[in-house]
């Protein structure tokens, strides 16, 4: 299955030497990356107490925007691994920080719930509950992890061993 891929006409194509393989979805990776990641932090900042002139009600509107970037990153992220997916498929490094995604979707998911639904109480009694403090630190904490072992998968697996 995984030979089968690796010698599919899109696989090559995204190995080959065109702009329009690896480098345009590296390209499409790290400015969705960029989005995500900042997004996240500025939402975070802001519950901690950062940027008081936005209202914690209209954080919701930056929803869709982490969400259609969560499917650039998934999108890009499978054409950079049709590469070589049968080295991404057994390479520690990768599976971290796959996992780390998929964990990071979910945690973000219930975070975005949880801020839809008490932000109009926070903005009201200026006080943001516990469970808001843990989801800032949670999606902060696994989103820069994502990033870091993203950018390091490259130097602590074997993908580019000689
Ligand atoms: C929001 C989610 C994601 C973030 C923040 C993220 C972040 C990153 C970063 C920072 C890099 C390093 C780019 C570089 O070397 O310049 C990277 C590489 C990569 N990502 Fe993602 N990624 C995400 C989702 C995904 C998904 C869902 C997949 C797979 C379907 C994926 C597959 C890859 C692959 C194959 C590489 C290249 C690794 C290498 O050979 O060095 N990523 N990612």
């Amino acid at each position: 299955m995984l030979q089968y891929l690796e010698d599919s006409a899109f696989s090559e194509w995204a190995r080959g030497e065109s702009l329009w393989g690896w480098p345009f979805a590296l390209t499409i990776h790290a400015l969705g990356t960029a989005i995500v990641i900042g997004f996240i932090f500025i939402m975070g900042l802001r519950l901690l107490g950062f940027f008081r002139t936005i209202p914690l009600t209209s954080l919701s509107r930056l929803f869709p925007v982490v969400w259609v970037a969560v499917v650039l990153q998934v999108c890009s992220g499978f054409t950079l691994w049709m590469t070589k997916p049968s080295k991404y498929i057994t390479d520690g490094a990768f599976l971290i920080k796959f996992s780390l995604v998929c964990i990071g979707v979910v945690v973000t998911w219930f975070y975005f719930n949880t801020l839809r639904r008490e932000s109009p109480e926070w903005e009201a009694k200026g006080v943001i509950s516990r469970r808001g403090y843990s989801f800032v630190a949670a999606t902060i904490t696994l989103w820069a992890a994502v990033l870091v072992a993203g950018r390091l998968t490259a130097y602590l697996g074997q993908l580019y061993a000689q």
